[in-house]
């Protein structure tokens, strides 16, 4: 029995009500999503993930209203920052009820809340009727998948297909994971940049955010993370021509901005993007593509330090420190 992809909202909620795995789309990545309160389901999220138990996973939730169920407080800059922005790409992480199970929370006490923006899995939540546990549907440490294909083709063997499910929505508009904001007492903290910017929270919550908070433990986003097979180098525009000239005779795969000269060396063009939009849209399935293809080296000339460019410059440095730390 082949592994289902399907749009099939029923079966999916149906999956889930039984213990079941489905990966869902969302705005920003795939997610292999469980019901958030079956301990053993969840369970095996990390099992095919091949994910470490201490590292807590972030529960969707069908709507704002939904907070209660999961949250013991949540501060009233958060709430309204959470009304302006969801369903869209911002996670907060708040105290937990004491029922939230440890297993979804690594053992914390806050719990990580989203409400996505995808039609087909705002669907599969209003049906399934309460929060689900999803990390991005990647085994652990790799690239995000942002189509139903990347799904079947990572983690397809580790399905099990008579109950697990892909519902299949299309490519992943924003392309990199959501932003991660820290919401458990009067600061708020960034913990993962992502579409949704520093300076549009500032603008909203009216506060400073404080963007490298120290002694906060955001497991997930160390420097083993987002790394295709492919040795990784970054690169600002202006650096191109040297860094080509260094990795000479090497054939390698190159992202860049339309906008940006290619080297006059051997190449294989992965993705020219005409904005920092597009760039973050096909970031992660040009380094699958790498792969792909076989090669050895991805150089990426970073895109400038503005709205979701920060956030893709942030994934390619952890993606090229990943290469130095472990090869
Ligand atoms: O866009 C996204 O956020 C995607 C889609 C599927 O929603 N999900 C995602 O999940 O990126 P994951 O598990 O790959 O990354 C979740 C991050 C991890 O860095 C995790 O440590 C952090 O959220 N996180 C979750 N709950 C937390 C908590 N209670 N305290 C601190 N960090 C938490
Ligand atoms: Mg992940």
């Amino acid at each position: 029995m082949p592994l289902s992809l399907t749009q099939d909202v029923d079966a999916a909620a149906q999956a889930l009500r039984v213990g079941g795995l489905v990966a869902l789309p969302t705005e920003t990545v795939y997610g292999l999503a469980a019901d958030a309160r079956n301990a053993d389901a969840v369970g095996r999220v990390f099992a095919v993930k091949g994910r470490p138990p201490s590292h807590p996973v972030i529960v969707h939730l069908p709507d704002v209203d939904a907070v209660d169920r999961w949250a013991a407080t949540v501060p009233g800059w958060a709430l309204s920052l959470a009304r302006a922005v969801w369903p869209g790409p911002l996670t907060l992480i708040v105290p937990r009820r004491p029922d939230v199970l440890d297993v979804v929370t690594g053992g914390q006490p806050t719990v990580g809340l989203r409400v996505p923006a995808h039609a087909l899995t705002h669907e599969l939540l209003r049906a399934f009727g309460d929060g689900v546990a999803a990390p991005s549907a990647n085994r652990f440490g790799q690239v995000s998948p942002t189509t139903a294909q990347h799904v079947a083709a990572e983690l397809g063997p580790l399905l099990d297909p008579t109950r697990d499910l892909v519902l299949d929505g299309g490519r992943c508009p924003v392309g990199v994971e959501s932003t991660i904001v820290g919401a458990w007492d009067d600061e708020p903290r960034l913990l993962r940049a992502g579409a949704v910017t520093v300076a549009q929270v500032e603008q909203l919550v009216g506060r400073a955010v404080t963007r490298d908070p120290a002694g906060v433990r955001v497991p997930g986003t160390t420097a083993s993370h987002y790394a295709p097979r492919a040795r990784v180098v970054v690169t600002e525009p202006e650096s191109l021509p040297a860094t080509s000239a260094a990795l000479t005779p090497v054939r390698f795969g190159l992202i860049a901005l339309a906008r940006v000269a290619p080297p006059d060396v051997p190449h294989h063009r992965l993705a020219a993007p005409d904005d920092d939009a597009e760039y973050a849209h096909m970031l992660y399935a040009a380094l699958r593509a790498a792969d792909e293809a076989g090669l050895d080296t991805v150089v990426a000339v970073l895109p400038p330090d503005e709205g979701v460019g920060h956030a893709v410059r942030d994934r390619l440095q952890r993606a090229s420190a990943t290469w130095t730390a472990t090869r």
